[in-house]
C-alpha cells in the first residue's frame, strides 16, 4: 500500500444493487478498510444514487487529505470500469485536486477471490433448496404499471461521477412533491452512451434526451417537459451530426420497418 496515503477510498462497481444491500456492502467495506488502514476510509459504489467518486475525492481534499488512494474493489471489476477509471481519476487530479495527490491502486486479481472465498465456505450456513418456497415472480409483477411518461435516469459510473446520484434523489422527491409520481415510471439505467454530457436523462414516449447539469435543470425538465408537455431545447441532447436517426418500428399492418 502506498505509504504516504492518508485517506483511502474503496470503490466497488455493482450496477444492480438495492439501497439496502448497498448500505450493507458499503458498511462492510468501510469496516474492512478501517481494519487495515489507519486514516479515514470512504467506501462507495461507482453507480447509483449514493456518494460518487468525484464527491468523495472533494470531501477528502476539503477534509485536508494530502494523498488519497483510490482502491477499486471487485472480483473481477468490469473491464469497461477499469478502462474508464484511470482517466476519470486523472481528470480530477488535473482539475480539482489542488495540493492533494491522488493514487489509483490496481484492482485485485481474480485469483485473489480464492482468498476471500475460503472463510466464506468455512463459516457460512447453507439451506436445502427443497425447504424454500418456489417462486419466480410476485402477483404484482403481472402487468405494466399505469403511467404515461417513462423517465430513464442514467446511473452509470460516468454519470454518477458527474453527480447523477444527487439528481436521482431529487427527481424522486420532486415527482412526489409535484404529484407527478403517479404518471411517471422512473427507471434507473446503466450507461445510456452520451456520458460526456452527463448526467443524462431520457423522457419517453417522446424520445427526448437531456443533460442535467444541475438541480435547476432537473426542475425545468419536470415542469416544462413532463408536466406541461413542452420542451427544453437548451438542455436537449440530439443525435450525432450526420448520423441517421435510429429507425422506428412502424405501426403498419405489414409489420415492416420504416
Ligand atoms: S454513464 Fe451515463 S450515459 Fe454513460
Amino acid at each position: 500500500m502506498t505509504a504516504a496515503a492518508d485517506h483511502l477510498i474503496l470503490c466497488v462497481s455493482q450496477p444492480s444493487l438495492s439501497g439496502c444491500d448497498e448500505g450493507r456492502l458499503l458498511a462492510a467495506l468501510h469496516r474492512a478498510g478501517r481494519s487495515v488502514f489507519a486514516g479515514p476510509v470512504t467506501a462507495l459504489r461507482l453507480e447509483g444514487p449514493g456518494l460518487g467518486l468525484a464527491a468523495a475525492l472533494r470531501q477528502a481534499r476539503d477534509g485536508g487529505a494530502r494523498r488519497v488512494r483510490v482502491q477499486p474493489v471487485g472480483f473481477p471489476l468490469a473491464a469497461n470500469i477499469l478502462a474508464w477509471l484511470p482517466g476519470a481519476v486523472a481528470h480530477f487530479a488535473a482539475t480539482e485536486a489542488g495540493d492533494m495527490a491522488v493514487d489509483l491502486a490496481d484492482p485485485p486479481e481474480p485469483e485473489e477471490a480464492a482468498t476471500a472465498l475460503a472463510p466464506l465456505l468455512a463459516g457460512s450456513r447453507s439451506r436445502d433448496a427443497r425447504t424454500l418456497r418456489p417462486a419466480l415472480g410476485k402477483p404484482g409483477w403481472q402487468y405494466p404499471p399505469d403511467f404515461d411518461t417513462h423517465i430513464l435516469v442514467c446511473t452509470g459510473p460516468r454519470c454518477a461521477f458527474l453527480g447523477s446520484g444527487t439528481l436521482q434523489a431529487r427527481l424522486k422527491a420532486r415527482l412526489a412533491e409535484t404529484g407527478l409520481a403517479d404518471r411517471c415510471l422512473v427507471t434507473a439505467t446503466g450507461c445510456l452512451f452520451p456520458c460526456n454530457q452527463g448526467p443524462v436523462l431520457a423522457v419517453y414516449p417522446r424520445g427526448l434526451w437531456f443533460r442535467i447539469p444541475d438541480e435547476a435543470a432537473l426542475d425545468r425538465i419536470l415542469s416544462d417537459v413532463v408536466a406541461a408537455g413542452g420542451h427544453a431545447p437548451d438542455l436537449a441532447l440530439s443525435g450525432r451530426p450526420g448520423r441517421r436517426r435510429v429507425r422506428t418500428l412502424s405501426a403498419s399492418a405489414t409489420g415492416s420497418f420504416s
